[in-house]
């Protein structure tokens, strides 16, 4: 995630946005960059790469009392010097640093194109310094006021003018901003860890709120220059906890980032009431599909199991998933028709750049789904869909999974409507049903203090098993590795209907099974399984829809989640998996956000 540090004051504003944005690194990024007001001029120093290759680039500090700064997560543009904020207009008397995502850029920077306007990199963000010049008349403020209502999507912007030196704009809607006031000086800042120790007073913006912040006043309206009455935030969190947003660990910060983390991959992929992905420009390689393979590691090859059943089921094509480390030693009989989608969120991982590589050897189009721009896999892939997931910080993949679900369903609809293989009537009521599902995500993330109980409960066991069937036999697998990975705990996910061909050995008296129920059409089967499972002496947790709650009775306790659509069901049922796998790493001392013997991702053979 972008990471934006904001100064006008009575002190060298250079090292204290530095000094701003080095406390932004552990969001991620991936270049950075600084605008500073300079002897009537606006001199602008960016690079790609860590914060320090920027510091380096700027030499001796120069000095200035106003300056906005930024560290980049590339979502649009690969990371590059020129694609580093700040942006500046032609006449480079306007600069701007944006965090969040402009969705009709394409269609504004033709625009903007014909009437003149020079672009120099390949940014969504160019286009908004721009339309600031296109509406600058001698006041700032006001060109910032006539270019937001042109924009489409979520942004939080600071923006400086060498004809304005005593002023920053800022405005924010969906991505976040806060307002640090000092004396004689104030501070802006994606995030409260920049501004810590030089103020502890904050204002939080809201969405839709628009700053002009001076070196000793402010003030704040709505986009329409009505004021805002805002209280002062009074920060008392030590650096570290503020870094986690008040959150003890990184994965727990993560598993509540998912809401935002879905709005924004889905976000520009609805047109018409129907998800629509013709914008990302990867029709040409399905026109002749007869054969998918996704391949993937760990939780991302999870993710590919329910993109499987997802793209299966609507758009009617017959897909193979694999663990990319089993698949690039077999001898692939490829079918010339096919198209590989390899899913990695880190972009990186050498095992799935692998068969990425094999499969491009054999003249087979691959499809990328990853969260890092720019990655290897991005880089070598036919195409790329990007998951908005923010960087992942926590070893555990969590938002990174939910958003990679996310674009299965929305290349299932998208590649069903192109086909025909559903109706419009079943297409724009699965639309409607993902436009909401960050809502349900936010349900069930209210459900926490509960699953933390069953997680205190459960610390001291051996081992746990979960089952599904269908689509909650993968999010099953997905809960294993979790609990695994973090807690150190013995897990082992079995399709419900397996057990009785084997593992049914393993259940014994006082055992946990979490089951998950969310498929309508097999509550009845699961049920029998797990039937089978409390003879034997299982405690049941059943992880089942509000509506199975009676079917489901028989259960020693019951997790309750919104009633989904079924095919849905993944992107909700895993967030009680994830929390009660935080929890258990939690009581059992684990350190969640180091776990042992493992790296984020394996780059290297
Ligand atoms: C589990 C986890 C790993 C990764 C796997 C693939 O929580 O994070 O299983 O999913 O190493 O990594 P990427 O998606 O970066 O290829």
């Amino acid at each position: 995630m972008c990471g934006i540090m904001g100064y006008i004051g009575v002190s060298n504003a250079v090292p204290v946005i530095i000094d701003g944005l080095s406390r932004l690194e552990y969001r991620g990024y991936d270049s950075a960059g600084i605008a500073m007001y300079k002897d009537g001029n606006l001199k602008i120093i960016k690079k790609k790469g860590r914060l320090t290759e920027m510091v380096d680039a700027l030499g001796e500090f120069p000095v200035t009392d106003l300056g906005i700064g930024h560290t980049r997560w590339a979502t649009h543009g690969v990371p590059s010097d020129a694609n580093a904020h700040p942006h500046a207009d032609c006449s480079g008397r306007i600069a701007l640093v944006h965090n969040g995502i402009i969705e009709n850029y394409a269609a504004l920077r033709k625009e903007l194109m014909l009437e003149g306007h020079d672009f120099l990199s390949e940014t969504d963000t160019e286009v908004l310094a721009h339309l600031i010049e296109k509406y600058y008349q001698g006041s700032l403020e006001e060109a910032v006021r006539k270019a937001l209502p042109c924009i489409k999507g979520s942004f939080a912007i600071a923006v400086i003018s060498a004809d304005e030196p005593d002023r920053i704009i800022a405005a924010k809607k969906d991505s976040p901003l806060i307002v640090g006031l000092g004396e004689g000086e104030n501070f802006l800042a994606s995030d409260i860890p920049a501004i810590l120790g030089r103020t502890s007073k904050v204002y939080i913006l809201e969405d839709q709120e628009f700053v002009v912040l001076k070196r000793d006043s402010l003030t704040i309206t709505d986009f329409a220059g009505k004021p805002v009455a805002k209280e002062i935030f009074e920060v008392t969190w030590d650096p570290i906890a503020a870094e986690k947003g008040g959150y003890e660990h990184f994965m727990l910060k993560e598993i509540h980032e998912q809401p935002t983390a879905l709005r924004e991959t889905l976000r520009g992929n609805i047109k018409n009431n129907m998800i629509d992905l013709s914008d990302l420009g990867i029709d040409d390689i399905f026109v002749q599909v007869e054969k998918i393979y996704i391949v993937a590691c760990g939780t991302a090859y999870h993710a590919g199991l329910v993109g499987r059943n997802v793209l299966e089921k609507l758009a009617r094509i017959s897909v193979e998933t694999d663990i990319a480390s089993e698949f690039r030693y077999r001898d692939i009989l490829w079918n010339p028709h096919s198209v590989m989608i390899v899913i990695s969120q880190s972009g990186e991982t050498a095992d799935t750049l692998a068969v990425l590589r094999e499969a491009k050897r054999n003249g087979i189009k691959v499809l990328a789904v990853t969260n890092v721009v720019g990655s290897s896999v991005a880089r070598e892939a036919d195409r790329v869909i990007y998951t908005h997931a923010g960087p992942e910080i926590a070893v555990a993949s969590t938002k990174a999974y939910s958003t990679q679900l996310l674009v299965m369903y929305l290349l299932g609809l998208h590649l069903a409507r192109v086909r025909g293989t559903c109706s419009q009537q079943e297409l724009v009521e699965l639309a409607e049903e993902i436009t909401h599902i960050d809502e349900l995500v936010e349900q069930v993330l209210t459900e926490e203090d509960r699953i933390k109980k069953l997680a205190e409960k459960y610390q001291g066991v051996q081992d746990i098993f979960f089952l599904g069937r269908g689509l909650d036999y993968a999010v099953a697998m997905e809960g294993a590795l979790k609990l695994k990975e973090i807690s150190y705990v013995h897990a082992e996910a079995y399709a419900a209907g397996e057990l009785k061909h084997g593992p049914l050995a393993l259940i014994d008296e006082g055992v946990p099974v979490l089951a998950l129920i969310t498929q309508d059409n097999l509550v009845e089967k699961t049920m029998s399984n797990i039937k089978e499972v409390k003879a034997r002496g299982a405690v049941v947790v059943a992880i089942c829809k509000e509506n199975f709650q009676e079917a489901c009775q028989e259960c020693d306790e019951q997790i309750l989640l919104p009633n989904v659509n079924p095919i849905l069901a993944p992107m909700v049922s895993v967030v009680p998996l994830q929390i009660f796998s935080y929890y258990m790493a939690i009581f059992r001392g684990a350190d969640v956000d180091k776990p042992r013997n493992l790296a984020k991702s394996v780059t290297v053979e």
